[in-house]
């Protein structure tokens, strides 16, 4: 297993629209097991989609189990991941491994339902809401060559520096300290 290189903006290929997994195989677990090492290598990111690694393959991780008193289905793998039906919306904070400055307030569905395919290529569907349906929604932007800073419904009012990215102590210059995102990053 291999910790990767994170893409981070501006780099275009965050723009790339990652293509269906076709092949089950071991070389689809081994790269997922590589999704998952740089995931925990990160700030405690509660979600990575494959492109943010250059791999793109429509594939993303998310756990959001971490955080205190949130709904949620543990940790899950998502391969080639749907979103059938979307309810409801409410604005939350976000930030992502790709733009590590900046969180930021986007408008998201406040429930989903969602099919995927396990790493072997087993159906699955579930229901989410909240915080969940929110990282969800984030890590399949992704695989759509979309972030969050496309979705921030003011760039002026809705984006906010961040000083230290959660964990990591590593510090931009300028900004205001920005501690609601540190725990509320919908992300990554
Ligand atoms: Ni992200």
């Amino acid at each position: 297993m291999a910790i990767r290189e994170i893409l981070k903006l501006p780099d275009e290929r965050l723009k790339q629209v990652s293509t269906p997994v076709e092949r089950f195989d071991a070389d689809l677990l081994l790269a997922i097991a590589d999704l998952e090492e740089t995931r925990q290598a990160g700030p405690a990111a509660v979600g990575i989609a494959a492109p943010q690694v250059g791999w793109f393959a429509r594939v993303v991780i998310v756990d959001v189990s971490t955080k205190k008193g949130v709904p949620n289905h543990g940790h899950l793998i998502l391969v080639n991941p749907e979103i059938e039906h979307w309810e409801g919306f409410d604005m939350g904070r976000e930030g992502c491994l790709s733009v590590p400055d900046y969180t930021g307030n986007v408008i998201r569905a406040t429930r989903i339902r969602l099919t995927a395919c396990t790493p072997l290529g087993e159906p699955l569907a579930f229901e989410m809401e909240g915080f969940e349906a929110r990282a969800v929604q984030h890590e399949l932007d992704h695989l759509d060559g979309m972030l969050f800073i496309d979705r921030v419904v003011s760039r002026r009012t809705d984006l906010f520096q961040r000083k230290v990215y959660a964990g990591k102590g590593r510090s931009s210059s300028g900004g205001k300290p920005d501690r609601k995102s540190q725990g509320d990053a919908g992300g990554a």
